[in-house]
């Protein structure tokens, strides 16, 4: 589990940017954190594996606190971070050596750092593009080769900030696609930061920053039925949940799911 407790921290001691931020990421979940510009969402990321430190409260990653400098690669290994524009994560040209070369710095034996590449490549469905170099690939597969880098160290959380924010709309279906199978099938616990509210409608548990603070807290649902509270922080709803609303579907929880919608539309006309 990831747990902060009362996290507070600004860049320049003078203006706060998290404020007493309490909240745990259990293993297995996936959660979403929206919020509106410079409401302090990279900032909290870069938090959960050490890059950052609080100024006061405390982050711990599997029982190892991130102030602890000993234990930071630790840290590093069981929370992958993966960012919005992929040119500025990979490092090698050819997309095999990318995955690899986490692994070389942890000082993997060969074999089976050979082994783990092709696990992943194929797990991600890019394995036809390992001999590749990196500057052919779409952005989505870019994207893939990002994640693929971080998954080579067998990362128990990951946390992406914007993944898919630089990516067409196949691109960005494929990656979340992903990212959802990392989490049913590998457990792999995932914490995603997105300004697409269909892609935090997916998620089990949404957060929502407002100016460092966490305004709200819970299922996608029932945060998307705080319209009112969502507006005055400068989020959209999902377009579904719009349409909803227009048509007053119904009161009080945020219809989410387009299959959803679809009953309540039925529920209406059976009933006229
Ligand atoms: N390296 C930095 N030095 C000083 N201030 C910073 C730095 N990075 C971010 N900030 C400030 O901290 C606040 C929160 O920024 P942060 O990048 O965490 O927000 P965000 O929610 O990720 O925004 P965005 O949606 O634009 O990515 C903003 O006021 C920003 O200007
Ligand atoms: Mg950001």
């Amino acid at each position: 589990m990831i747990e902060l407790k009362d996290v507070n921290f600004s860049y320049d001691s003078v203006k706060p940017v998290l404020n007493n931020i309490n909240l745990q990421i259990k293993c297995g979940e996936f959660v979403a954190v929206v919020g509106a510009n410079g409401s302090g969402k990279s900032t909290l990321a870069k938090h959960l594996n050490g890059l950052l430190v609080p100024a006061s409260g405390d982050v711990v990653v599997i029982g190892i606190n991130t102030k602890d400098a000993t234990k930071s690669l630790a840290v590093k290994q069981n929370v992958g971070m993966v960012f919005q524009n992929p040119d500025n994560q990979l490092v090698s040209a050819i997309v095999e050596e990318d995955v690899a070369f986490a692994l070389e710095n942890l000082q993997v034996p060969h074999a089976e750092m050979k082994v783990r590449v092709e696990e992943i490549l194929e797990k991600l469905g890019i394995l036809e593009c390992r001999y590749r170099s990196v500057e052919e690939l779409s952005g989505g597969q870019k994207q893939r080769v990002a994640v693929a880098g971080v998954l080579a160290m067998r990362p128990r959380f990951m946390v992406l900030d914007e993944p898919t924010a630089m990516l067409d709309p196949q691109g960005r279906n494929d990656v979340m696609a992903l990212l959802k199978k990392l989490n049913s099938e590998c457990g792999i616990s995932i914490l995603l930061i997105t300004h697409f509210m269909e892609e935090a409608a997916l998620a089990e548990r949404l957060i929502v920053l407002n100016d460092g603070n966490v305004i709200l807290e819970g299922a996608p649902k029932q945060v998307f039925g705080e319209v009112e509270l969502l507006h005055k922080s400068g989020l959209l709803l999902p377009q579904i949940t719009r349409f909803c609303a227009e048509l007053k579907l119904r009161e009080g929880w945020g219809i989410v799911d387009e299959d959803e919608c679809v009953v309540e539309l039925v529920k209406i006309l059976e009933g006229s």
